[in-house]
């Protein structure tokens, strides 16, 4: 969590290009680097693998895991509610933009096959922005949730100098997190970003990932997974991954 807020710069929706661009570049830094490349790998576990997919960002900033998904799936949309945001999402990710509030999404309903988010639902009413999501993702589709864990050891740490946005954030616990999933369908969380961006330490992020299992919230981010149900005669059917399990009745 450290750094990502940077300087104070009011809300998101106050953001400036400057402020926007600003926030881009922590990217770039050693942690940020370090933080989005283990967050990208937890996106790339939890999404299904069907390139014909649709998929759809809300909170997508400034177009970073846009431009990824653009290899993983065939319809990938952003949205946003900052324009500055969206304006530097427009050179990594041009015609897949919509600035829309994440509450309100302009989509009907079951057009995604996966609805993602990262570092937004702190930001946005979270039930009103999962709802959203559940609503345009198909029966049988997936909700993936990236949130910043703030009782990690990262998040604590970082708590006495973070400031705007981070610090008016509503960041959630893992039992809200887990909460608010478990009402569209099978929700399970995960932990990851268990190291710090020094180079000796980075390169056990993949062992921490699996030692971490046991201590999920002791990773800075919190990774949710939420199958939708399938609705078949009149019931709500959850599609396991193992042929044996698949819908009864
Ligand atoms: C911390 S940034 C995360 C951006 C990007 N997902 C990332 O990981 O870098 C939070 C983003 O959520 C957007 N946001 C906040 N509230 C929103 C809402 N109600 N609807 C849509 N986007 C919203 C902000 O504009 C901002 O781009």
């Amino acid at each position: 969590m450290t750094d990502r807020d940077g300087a104070s710069r009011g809300t998101f929706a106050e953001f400036t290009p400057a402020a926007a661009h600003d926030y881009d570049a922590w990217f770039d830094r050693p942690w940020g680097a370090h933080a989005w490349a283990v967050e990208l790998a937890a996106v790339d576990d939890a999404l299904p693998d069907r390139p014909d997919q649709t998929v759809v960002e809300v909170g997508c900033g400034t177009g970073r895991l846009i431009a990824h998904l653009t290899k993983r799936a065939a319809t990938v949309v952003g949205v946003d509610s900052s324009p500055a945001m969206l304006a530097v999402a427009t050179g990594r990710a041009p015609g897949r933009l919509v600035c829309a509030d994440g509450r309100r999404l302009p989509f009907p309903d079951g057009v995604a096959d996966v609805a993602i988010t990262i570092a937004t639902l702190e930001f946005a009413d979270a039930a009103a922005v999962l709802e959203e999501m559940a609503r345009i993702t198909r029966p049988g589709g997936r909700i993936i949730a990236l949130t910043l864990n703030p009782v990690s050891p990262w998040g604590l740490l970082d708590r006495p100098t973070r400031r705007a946005p981070f610090s008016t954030a509503a960041f959630l616990t893992r039992s809200e997190l887990r909460r608010l999933g478990s009402r569209h369908g099978r929700a399970r969380l995960a932990g990851r970003l268990f190291t710090s961006a020094q180079p000796g330490l980075r390169r056990l992020e993949p062992i921490a990932t699996v030692v971490g299992a046991g201590v999920p919230w002791f990773g800075a981010v919190q990774v949710l997974v939420v199958d939708r149900p399938i609705r078949r005669c009149g019931r709500d059917l959850v599609r396991f991954s193992r042929p044996g399990n698949t819908a009864v009745g």
